[in-house]
């Protein structure tokens, strides 16, 4: 039986994400397997309208399951924001017989695919980005090793905070969700977690929290802050005026996004590569893999799109019930 396709584009786009390049390989191996050509696109959209193109072979795709960041590169790309790059983009598809895009990124990435669907490109996206904020999937790749970095550097900050009975106020990324800052706040046993969820109150998210710590005998202090909720500075600031105590802000910026990804990341990246050409080969288009548990299933990009993600509540007054009671 012949593929329904002959030949697809692969790209990275947005910010990387840990597990990456795992899914790049799904996809080549997957397609190779299925007959299919496999061209990779480098540097997201952007390189797209430069028609920045190298044929991906199965051998090139060897041994960078465990390598962070992603061999396509990845950009973000004013041009393609206009229609004329979206049809120069389309164009380069044409002229090059590439027959469908697996785009690996998250919703700004997606938003692009769904422009390209628009100029009659067929696209497949994987939804890959640390902030864990695609709605349609509960899970995006590169989140878990972002966390476990986030907590490793934040696990290293209390141990110097406690010999110098210091107030650590960590600023972790996210863009506008809380769910980095949850549970690396809930996995360091911080004094509060702050998230654009919730509005922050500082007197009692913070400061009454760190005056009731004191008041039971603790001599240090760890307060996680989502970049999409406040500034740590500002925090720090605050604390250390209203408290007295020597406070150190540390924002951990994009070391969050480097490093060799998990296996939870591996895992979920080379199961959503293999569901994506599963998808094209059933003669689907214009979709989004999401994970639903230990399984994939595929979801209209427009529809995937409309819809927002919250974060998790009720594991957010878990941590509130541990951070009360501490
Ligand atoms: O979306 C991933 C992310 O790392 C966000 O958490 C962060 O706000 C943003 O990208 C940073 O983007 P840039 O790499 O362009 O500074």
């Amino acid at each position: 039986m012949h593929p329904p396709v002959k030949r697809i584009g692969i790209l990275t786009s947005g910010g990387d994400a840990p597990g990456m390049n795992a899914a790049i390989r799904a996809v080549v191996r997957t397609a190779h397997t299925c007959g299919i050509e496999s061209i990779g696109i480098r540097r997201g959209y952007h390189g797209l309208i430069r028609s920045d193109l190298m044929p991906l072979s199965t051998l090139d795709v060897s041994g960078i399951t465990g390598l962070g960041g992603t061999i396509l590169y990845t950009a973000r790309s004013a041009a393609f924001l206009e229609e004329d790059g979206q049809r120069r983009a389309a164009d380069v598809c044409r002229k090059n017989d590439i027959e469908a895009l697996v785009t690996i990124g998250g919703d700004g990435t997606f938003r692009g695919a769904l422009d390209l669907s628009r100029h009659g490109i067929p696209v497949i996206g994987i939804p890959a980005t640390i902030d864990n904020d695609i709605a349609c999937t509960s899970y995006t790749i590169g989140y878990d090793t972002a966390c476990n970095t986030a907590i490793q550097m934040t696990d290293k900050l209390h141990d110097t905070m406690l010999s110098h009975e210091r107030c650590s106020v960590v600023e972790v990324m996210g863009h506008r969700s809380g769910y980095l800052a949850l549970y690396v706040g809930i996995a360091v046993g911080a004094t509060a977690i702050l998230i654009p969820e919730r509005e922050v109150d500082l007197e009692y998210d913070v400061l009454s929290r760190i005056r009731t710590g004191r008041a039971r005998g603790r001599t240090h202090f760890m307060i996680i802050v989502a970049e999409g909720a406040a500034s740590a500075a500002d925090i720090g600031k605050a604390i250390a005026d209203s408290t007295g105590i020597e406070t150190r802000v540390s924002v951990l910026g994009h070391v969050q996004r480097g490093g060799s990804p998990n296996v939870r990341d591996r895992v979920t990246a080379s199961r959503m590569g293999y569901h994506a050409v599963q998808t094209l080969l059933a003669g689907h288009k214009n979709c989004v893999i999401c994970a639903q548990g230990d399984h994939c299933t595929e979801i209209d990009i427009e529809a995937a799109l409309q819809m927002r993600k919250g974060l998790d509540m009720d594991i957010y007054a878990i941590s509130d019930v541990l951070i009360s009671g501490a």
